[in-house]
């Protein structure tokens, strides 16, 4: 079985006509797989919910119940009474988030194990804790609120939950930051540096007082005065998609469609953000593109595959939308997961088997939807 895709362009010519800059391609998945699913699905009726991430394909996306950006697929999970198992079209950490946040017998598949997050990877936990432990006998450890992004693996979560911290999404970080800073003095905020700098620069901290650690330094590469004056200290980690925007990437498309609006997601550096004329969360993206007058145009600078679905979306209404950068950007771990992983998923529950069960032991499940429940309280379910 082959799937025939439409090869990025690796390098953007700004000089390039706009359509060929615009175009993804879309891989073709053969009718026998599309019918097979659909079939298998209908057989399997309502104990087996589908839940995708907004950065999925087409192709896969299609087959989704419900769709959304973290935020939202947490809380379908978290309200889901009915399905015995979840099919998570997203990424590992998301589907451990749905693991933790539905009853022990509900069952969370993931169709690829492959399609992790290199941003979730880039904490792990035995360098969490032993940032923590240095960081604890220089600042005392209870005047700093650890959050954790929720792209973050289970450990993490369940390290920040026994600390009195919390976790974000990107729809929310403002809020829960918000609420961080008024507990202690310091946050101390990972994976994402740029969501977490951003955020807070939003909220009035200034770059002065946020530093970043650099898990691979002694005292993550600060000084004791530079921790010891922080107000948010920022782990040194990023998304593989959203770092390969650049600030000069607006400019061009201002000055090749006078008019148009850079909507940009906050995972991106704070010089892409400060040089847009907005940003939030893929939900905050899609809502503002969708509720802005026929004749707009939008320069987009998140993964592709949003992009390209929002383009055609908006296309109906009379609008325009672009990819910031053409190139590189589409979220290659969850492109992992494929029409055909799925079927081979959605075959093996037909048969009473798990292909794969994404589970999270008890233990860290407990400390974890700590974290999650004070997310929840505090930005509501
Ligand atoms: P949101 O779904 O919160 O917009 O985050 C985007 C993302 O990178 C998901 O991994
Ligand atoms: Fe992780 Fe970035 Fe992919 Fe989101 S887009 S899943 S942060 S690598």
């Amino acid at each position: 079985m082959s799937i025939v895709t439409k090869p990025l362009s690796v390098r953007w010519n700004p000089e390039q006509p706009i359509d060929d800059v615009t175009q993804m391609g879309q891989p073709v998945t053969p009718e026998s797989v599309i019918d097979e699913i659909r079939s298998l699905r209908k057989q399997l009726g309502k104990s087996l919910i589908l839940l995708g991430h907004h950065y999925q394909r087409d192709e896969v996306v299609r087959f989704a119940d419900r769709h959304g950006d973290s935020l939202e697929l947490s809380r379908f999970a978290a309200k889901e009474k009915d399905a015995e198992t979840i099919i998570f079209l997203g990424v590992h950490f998301m589907a451990e988030t749905a693991d933790m946040l539905t009853d022990p017998d509900v069952a969370v598949v993931l169709p690829d194990m492959r399609a992790g997050c290199t941003m979730a990877d880039m904490a792990q936990i035995e360098d969490v804790e032993s940032a923590w432990e240095e960081m604890s006998a220089l600042i005392d450890g209870d005047d700093v609120v650890p959050v954790t992004y929720i792209n973050s693996t289970a450990a993490v979560k369940n390290f920040v939950g026994r600390h009195g911290g919390t976790i974000c999404t990107s729809s929310n970080a403002r809020k829960i930051i918000e609420w961080a800073l008024s507990k202690k003095s310091k946050v101390f905020f990972f994976p994402d540096q740029h969501l977490g700098r951003n955020t807070s620069f939003e909220l009035g901290i200034p770059l002065e007082k946020m530093i970043l650690w650099d898990p691979e330094e002694k005292m993550g590469g600060n000084s004791r005065d530079s921790i010891k004056n922080a107000r948010v200290l920022l782990w040194k980690g990023h998304c593989s998609v959203h770092q390969h925007f650049q600030p000069s990437h607006a400019d061009i498309w201002r000055e090749r469609i006078p008019g148009i609006q850079v909507i940009v997601h906050p995972e991106c550096s704070y010089e892409v953000v400060q040089n847009a004329d907005f940003s939030g969360s893929t939900a905050k993206i899609i809502d503002t593109v969708m509720k802005s007058p026929s004749g707009s145009k939008w320069a987009v600078g998140t993964e592709n595959h949003l992009v390209e679905r929002l383009g055609n979306m908006a296309k109906k209404e009379g609008k325009e939308v672009y990819s910031l950068a053409p190139y590189a950007c589409l979220c290659s771990t969850m492109f992992r997961i494929s029409p055909e992983s799925l079927l081979e998923s959605v075959r093996a529950l037909v048969k009473g088997e798990y292909r794969w069960r994404v589970q999270v032991d008890d233990d860290t499940r407990k400390g974890a939807l700590m974290a999650l429940d004070k997310m929840f309280e505090i930005t509501g379910k």
